[in-house]
């Protein structure tokens, strides 16, 4: 048994309206909590397991939420923005009012795959540079990566540029499309920390542009290829674990 909670603050953790909106709507007759109209928006449920119905539709309660988001270009990670459309302006208001957050950053350009959650302690866990969750990125770049490049991100690169000076720890590297010197070069690079543009300063260090960048693998959770740019769906329990898993690939 879950712990008990107003109605009205259930239903404003949904989404479903403020505080004030979802107190008409109980009062309107609009709610019906497991087939009893319910007209005090006082009242105590154990929302998870309630069936929650307003307005004919149906809402399920949980006390945590992960989600999985296809992030596109030109949205910015980040929880609000004045002007810009940020990767919470796509997903339902339910998340917002849950306290979903992104759980790490991708770049205003980079795609792929950025987790969502209601879960303080699993954000940390990703995010937290000792515990060396691997990031796995393709990186479209000009120029052809070389066999001499693969060894220098696997002995660790010494950064020194505009953004600061670090010493990146052992990166993995492998060309999955190679250039042919005038072309680009498709490479797949896991990282298990995340500075700055850490992954566009790594490549630039010897010598390339990144043309483009697209998470794919978190540990050993992978992007849904179903999933188009700007969908999401939440995670299950097994899903959160792979993510903790070491990569193998
Ligand atoms: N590294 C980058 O340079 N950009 C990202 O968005 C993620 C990792």
């Amino acid at each position: 048994m879950s712990e008990q909670m107003r109605l009205d603050k259930c239903l404003a953790m949904l989404g479903i309206g403020s505080r004030s909106e979802v107190k008409q709507m109980i009062r309107r007759g609009l709610v019906s909590i497991d087939g009893i109209p319910a007209a005090d928006p006082e009242r105590k449920l154990d929302p998870e397991h309630s069936r929650i119905i307003v307005s004919g539709t149906e809402y399920v309660f949980k006390a945590e939420r992960t989600v999985m988001l296809h992030k596109p270009a030109g949205v910015l990670t980040a929880a609000r923005d004045k002007k810009q459309r940020t990767v919470m302006d796509l997903l339902p208001p339910m998340y917002t009012a849950m306290g979903c957050m992104p759980a790490g950053r991708l770049d205003k350009d980079t795609t792929g795959l950025l987790i969502l959650t209601s879960n303080g302690t699993l954000a940390h866990r990703l995010i937290d540079p000792n515990k060396e969750v691997g990031k796995t990125y393709e990186a479209r770049i000009d120029g052809c990566f070389t066999e001499a490049d693969i060894a220098a991100f696997r002995s660790g690169l010494h950064i020194d540029d505009s953004d600061g000076v670090f010493d990146a720890r052992p990166a993995k590297a492998r060309i999955l499309e190679q250039g042919d010197g005038s072309g680009s070069s498709l490479v797949e690079v896991r990282i298990a920390e995340g500075k700055y543009h850490q992954v566009k300063r790594m490549f630039a260090m010897r010598g390339y542009a990144v043309l483009a960048l697209k998470r794919v693998r978190i540990g050993r959770l992978r992007l849904d290829p179903a999933l188009e740019p700007g969908a999401y769906r939440e995670l299950t329990q097994a899903e959160i674990g792979l993510m903790e898993q070491e990569d193998g690939e």
